[in-house]
């Protein structure tokens, strides 16, 4: 919609620049007409030519009048289109202390976003859209979010590894219960994942805590903005997620950034199971007016995109 009505506004832009100049280049040539007449017509010839002058400039203001109202309705028209647009995923965070300190910064866009004059330009995502999860570690220590961190939903524990591995900071929170859930029914089967994370993540052990719980009742035992970020991997149901999205939000400092996997709403069928991460992530940041963010590609070790939100205010 935006692009056609561009193109419209150029188009008719052009014409009145057009139709404005029209008259005096009229004007131009019918005076290099009567200047190389001499002789006894040329003072008849003066005087139809300050009648046609009079006429061309009357058209000439006609026309100026013209461009002129129609820069004004493509500016009010933009302006127009502008305030339609609810105050939210757009701009939310456009003017917050947390973009602002990373303006012009690997990370965000803003410096783009806030000083072209193209309005394509201006609607650019503000944080770095990065191609797929395994760049999240490069975005968290650009934002200086590698301090500490919680994985809910660690399963073997290979992404905790990846975090704990990239950013040599930070310790990071595991949260599962590694119990029989969704299509990891198992009890066995869980045992063996939680021993393998706690091998994958040996050689960070000091920077590791291991909560072998329900994301529910784990969120109950963290302080309220406690968390550069939390990246939300465990159930992915639409009602677990919206729960987990509920409960942990708060955890996360103002300035920090609440992730996920899986940003997917339907059958996943080798999963076995049906997604509802999208519809809950998309419901939670609606109501609370924040900007989803969505990687460019899928997770390579997975099906879908991951999302990510930065956290602007409670
Ligand atoms: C998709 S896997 C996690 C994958 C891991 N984040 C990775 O990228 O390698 C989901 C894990 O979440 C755990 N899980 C599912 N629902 C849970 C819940 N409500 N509380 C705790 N853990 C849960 C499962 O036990 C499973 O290990």
């Amino acid at each position: 919609m935006q692009g056609e009505r561009d193109r419209r506004t150029e188009r008719l832009e052009a014409h009145a620049a057009w139709a404005s100049q029209k008259p005096t280049d009229a004007l131009d040539a019918l005076r290099r007409a009567v200047d190389a007449v001499t002789g006894s017509q040329r003072a008849k010839l003066e005087e139809a030519f300050d009648g046609v002058k009079d006429a061309l400039n009357a058209a000439k203001r006609r026309a100026d009048g013209v461009r002129d109202a129609t820069t004004r309705a493509s500016a009010a028209g933009y302006d127009a289109e502008r305030a339609d647009l609810p105050f939210s995923r757009r701009d939310a965070c456009f003017d917050h202390p947390i973009l602002q300190a990373h303006h012009g910064g690997p990370a965000s866009n803003l410096a783009v976003a806030q000083h072209s004059p193209d309005p394509a330009a201006r609607a650019t995502p503000l944080l770095r859209i990065i191609p797929h999860r395994h760049a999240l570690p490069s975005l968290l220590r650009d934002l200086g979010l590698d301090r500490v961190g919680a994985e809910l939903g660690v399963w073997k524990g290979s992404y905790s590894r990846r975090l704990l591995s990239e950013l040599p900071d930070l310790t990071l929170h595991l949260v599962d219960s590694w119990e029989p859930v969704d299509i990891y029914q198992s009890a066995d089967k869980q045992d063996d994942a939680y021993a393998e994370t706690l091998q994958a993540v040996e050689p960070y052990k000091a920077r590791t805590r291991v909560h072998r719980n329900w994301t529910s009742d784990a969120a109950k035992s963290f302080e309220d903005q406690s968390l550069d970020f939390v990246y939300v991997d465990a159930s992915h149901d639409y009602r677990n997620c919206r729960a987990d999205l509920i409960d942990w939000w708060p955890k996360v400092k103002v300035g920090g950034l609440f992730a996920g996997n899986d940003y997917y709403t339907g059958h996943v069928a080798a999963a076995g199971v049906t997604f509802g991460v999208k519809d809950a992530v998309d419901e939670f940041a609606a109501v609370r007016n924040l900007r989803v963010y969505v990687t460019a590609g899928n997770d390579p070790d997975g099906c879908c995109p991951d999302w990510y939100v930065l956290k602007c205010g409670e």
